[in-house]
């Protein structure tokens, strides 16, 4: 696709275009596309207005049509099969809105494309694990691939990262692109409850997906930063290479400690490139209470990205929910209809570079480590010995109560080590006699 002389042509053929219809078909009429519907209609004059013409559902797919649902259905042609709708003559842009890296997901969008109908996605996972091949096949037939919604529902920050900030060299980027996560570690805090109590009360209230092992997991997040990094340093759309923690093993006391310390607990995607790959990754984090990223609570999400001209830029918003998820899809549909078109990773496909996964145990940092250890003599001198052969440096230690021959909870910040060092210091400690879990380890991120 030559990018570059799309626009002029576009241009020139702006008068049709003025009186020309986008016909939109839709895949998936859950909550998100109930949302696009909802705002397609109740937003069509100023949507005609700014896009210069009309947009117009003209298909629609799901997988039950009979199921109630609270948006009146549009005057359009139903398909029980998405792929049929992907197909259909009277389509210009396939919404796919059915999630899932494969399946009918994937089939209704390699469809479209090889149709010659651009497409609109709000599926992270799909593009995550197949987004290589998709940007491929989009470029060859000329057709746009645009998935705002994918990442972090409501905040613009594809078109941030691919327009906005077009111009720089990221230092690093990094965020909160879990709302499910930052709302279970917020309520933690807040209520001193433990993780699967408030799971249940998000899952309860409706924020957690009834399977949430993708949320809290770290999946879904390294979706998402999959598809930044990719944009961010040109890179391939490597999923696999991203290292991935969850929140599954926190508890309210590492919550207690961290505060006490000067620190939160989020659940961050990072990514930086260094002189030995891309260094790609999602765990939860310390970081130190009062910086921005410490202030995004409850599902909000939030993007930081540092580029060498820009300085440092952050966009904060809902992460996900029915209206803002539709106004990232609907974006794109305007785009599309203004006659917009980039290449879906910012750096056209053929140029994306193979770029190597940056080992894990290269990584440098601080370390939080909670250790449970029987309150003898001679448990801490055991400890801080194997952590003095493999040079970790303790920066503060805290030990709360006293239980003689009962074990106790023992938290230590270290200075920077390496995470291989680390890795074998908790290694020799577990297997000490005194020490009676497993130690509890979490990065510190200092910005
Ligand atoms: N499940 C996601 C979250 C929203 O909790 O942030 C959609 O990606």
């Amino acid at each position: 696709m030559r990018y570059g002389h799309r626009i002029t042509h576009i241009a020139a053929k702006s008068e049709f275009l003025l009186s020309d219809v986008l016909r939109i078909g839709i895949a998936g009429l859950g909550t998100v596309g109930g949302g696009v519907i909802r705002l397609l209609s109740e937003q069509e004059d100023l949507l005609t207005q700014r896009c210069g013409r009309a947009l117009a559902v003209t298909a629609i797919s799901a997988r039950d049509r009979n199921k109630p649902r609270d948006f009146d259905m549009p005057d359009a042609t139903w398909y029980d099969d998405a792929v049929a709708l992907a197909q259909a003559d009277n389509v210009d842009v396939v919404v796919e809105l059915i999630g899932g890296e494969d399946g009918p997901a994937r089939a209704t969008v390699e469809t479209a494309l090889g149709c010659g109908k651009h497409v609109v996605t709000a599926n992270k996972a799909l593009l995550a694990v197949h987004g290589g091949a998709l940007a491929e096949l989009a470029e060859k037939v000329d057709r746009t691939l645009c998935y705002e919604a994918a990442v972090c529902g409501g905040i613009p920050v594809i078109k941030a990262m691919r327009e906005g900030l077009a111009a720089n060299r990221f230092e690093r980027i990094y965020g909160i692109l879990n709302g499910t996560c930052n709302y279970i570690l917020t309520k933690m805090e807040e209520d001193g409850a433990e993780f699967a109590a408030v799971l249940a009360e998000a899952q309860q209230l409706g924020y957690a997906e009834a399977d949430p092992s993708f949320d809290i997991g770290g999946i879904d997040a390294a979706h998402k930063l999959t598809l930044l990094a990719s944009l961010a340093y040109g890179c391939q759309v490597q999923f696999g290479d991203v290292f991935i923690e969850g929140i599954e093993d926190l508890t309210a006391s590492d919550i207690r400690f961290a505060r006490e310390l000067g620190y939160r607990i989020k659940l961050l995607g990072l990514a930086r490139r260094t002189d030995t790959g891309i260094e790609r990754r999602v765990h939860p984090c310390l970081v130190p209470l009062r910086t921005p990223i410490a202030e995004v609570n409850g599902v909000t999400n939030a993007v930081v990205a540092v580029g060498n001209y820009a300085g440092q830029t952050m966009f904060v918003g809902p992460g996900a929910g029915a209206e803002p998820t539709a106004s990232s899809v609907i974006a794109d549909i305007v785009d599309i209809a203004r006659g917009l078109a980039m290449p879906p990773f910012a750096t056209p496909y053929s140029k994306l570079e193979e770029a190597a996964a940056r080992p894990m145990d290269l990584w440098q940092g601080a370390y939080y480590v909670r250790l449970t250890v029987l309150d003898q003599p001679g448990s801490m001198a055991g400890i801080t010995a194997v952590m003095a052969e493999h040079s970790v440096s303790i920066d503060s230690i805290i030990q709360r109560g006293r239980a003689p021959g009962a074990a106790v909870p023992v938290v230590m910040l270290t200075h920077k080590t390496e995470e291989a060092s680390m890795t074998r210091v908790l290694r020799e400690i577990t297997a000490l006699e005194p020490v009676t879990e497993r130690p509890r380890v979490i990065r510190i991120e200092r910005f």
